[in-house]
């Protein structure tokens, strides 16, 4: 990279309202914003605009874009001590509490050494048949010839599996109104963060919004307090989270408290769920846009599986299918941005870039992922970029689906796992069809979503495609 520095003053960035700095653009399109500020350089400066800067009291109050591996490297690994998460908005502390995605320091350090071994790549594996036979009795409700919506159904079935790996058994509630809570919670998430007036109305005021809100989010935490309560008294060990917390220690051998309990499940539940679940669907629709593609992964499938259904063991033979995989969240990244970065004294990254102290480094994999220096043509749905030799050629901070450093994703190996055998599963006894040709564009909320649902229709693999009519 470079010897020079560039003081802040000096970093580029687009033209932006002295008020309202870049919020507006940020809103009007986020996705398409992101990546018009490529042009502008590694390092992009996004004034917030004086009222922001009144309310922080902070003067040239800024995020700045990282668009280089290097600078995304050092912020993230190399110099991350430098760096906390930014604020969050009140709904967000209130759902996520002190669980680990929220906290920082020695807490944060010992929820890692906490839960890393139990989200190991090699103990997630136990958790094979538990996915594709979920997978396996969902596909089994689809007929031939049904519509389904994609989107609905990868939640559903994503849903299923994160409630067992936390409790250990079916969920007991109804999955639809869990779901319908969630995305309520996720919304208001999404609304807070976009406007500084939606963030500063207490959730006290029972507008319709935060009604919906408290309403879902009241069912999930009293089904959680009671799953922990059931789970204490009868003092039975199971190989699931709730377990692995109730048995926790602190530093001082205490016990975890049931509030301590409560953030940790409450934050795997949001974490885990709509990330895998739109990573699904964004693969089901790019599959279904490309025949030779999906030809190539069912041959593979054949290959290796034969008839039977997939296990963690198959997963290295499958290489195609991971390649699928890995591009699809090149493209359709879930976490479409990080949090922001807030430094803590001032920084020069590898670029040359001077990050003053109090400034917001922004990192997006959507943009890092769609940059043509690191992705040639970098719309085109291209599996081959994940082949061995590819993958050398780029630097490794280019794709960050999960993150990178102390706060990579703590469910990472068990997303793939679960990613990789709910398509296994279901590519080897269905093909889905987009039902028209519509261009279905990503919308940016907690997660990356499709903007309109995805139907597609299922054809069952092996049966004739038009029956014998019978005289
Ligand atoms: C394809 C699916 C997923 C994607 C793309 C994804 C992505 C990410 C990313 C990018 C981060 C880092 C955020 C940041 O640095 O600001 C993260 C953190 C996290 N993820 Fe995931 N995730 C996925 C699935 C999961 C699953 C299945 C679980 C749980 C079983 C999970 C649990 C977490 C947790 C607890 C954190 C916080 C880690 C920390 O701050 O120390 N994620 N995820």
């Amino acid at each position: 990279m470079t010897d020079q520095h560039t003081p802040t003053s000096h970093i580029p960035g687009p033209p932006v309202s002295r008020w309202w700095g870049c919020g507006p653009e940020l809103r009007r399109d986020t996705l398409g914003f992101l990546l018009q500020c490529q042009s502008y350089g590694d390092v992009v400066k996004l004034p917030m605009g004086r009222v922001i800067e009144l309310f922080l009291r902070q003067p040239d109050a800024a995020m700045y874009l990282l668009n280089h591996p290097a600078d995304v490297k050092h912020v993230l690994v190399t110099n991350q001590d430098n760096y906390r998460k930014g604020p969050v908005p009140p709904v967000e502390s209130r759902i996520f509490g002190q669980g680990v995605l929220h906290t920082e320091g020695d807490t944060h350090h010992a929820q890692r050494r906490l839960f890393l071994p139990f989200f190991h790549g090699n103990h997630v594996t136990t958790y094979s048949s538990l996915i594709t036979d979920t997978a396996r009795t969902r596909v089994a409700q689809w007929h031939d010839g049904m519509t389904i919506d994609i989107g609905q159904d990868m939640a559903h079935l994503t849903l299923s599996v994160i409630w067992r790996l936390l409790f250990g058994e079916d969920m007991r509630s109804d999955t639809g109104l869990i779901r319908d809570s969630i995305s309520a919670g996720q919304r208001l998430i999404k609304l807070q963060y976009d406007s500084l007036l939606a963030s500063l109305i207490p959730l006290w005021i029972p507008i319709p919004r935060h009604r919906r809100f408290t309403r879902g989010f009241n069912l999930i935490e009293k089904t959680i307090i009671q799953l922990i309560r059931d789970r204490q008294r009868s003092s039975e060990h199971r190989n699931d989270v709730l377990s692995l917390l109730l048995a926790a220690q602190d530093d001082d051998g205490h016990p975890l408290s049931e509030r301590e309990i409560r953030d940790e499940l409450m934050t795997f539940l949001l974490a885990g769920h709509e990330t895998t679940a739109n990573a699904l669907t964004w693969t089901w629709l790019l599959l279904s846009q490309d025949q030779l593609v999906w030809e190539r992964l069912v041959f593979e499938l054949k290959g290796v599986l034969g008839d039977r259904l997939p296990d963690a063991a198959d997963l290295p033979r499958l290489r195609y299918l991971k390649m699928i995989w890995d591009e699809s969240l090149r493209l359709y990244p879930p976490a479409w941005s990080l949090h922001t970065r807030l430094a803590q004294g001032e920084d020069r990254l590898p670029s040359g870039a001077m990050l003053p102290l109090g400034s917001w480094a922004l990192i997006s994999p959507w943009s890092l992922h769609r940059n043509s220096r690191w992705f040639p043509d970098p719309s085109r749905f291209d599996p081959e970029r994940f082949s061995d030799e590819a993958t050398r050629a780029r630097p490794v901070y280019a794709y960050i689906p999960f993150g990178a450093g102390g706060r990579r994703c703590l469910g990472e190996s068990f997303a793939e796992l679960e990613g990789l055998l709910i398509l296994a599963t279901i590519a080897s006894k269905v093909r889905l069809r987009l039902d028209d040709g519509r261009t279905i564009h990503p919308r940016p909320g907690m997660t990356l979503h499709p903007k309109t649902p995805i139907q597609m229709t299922v054809q069952r693999v092996g049966l004739p495609k038009t029956y014998p009519v019978v005289a």
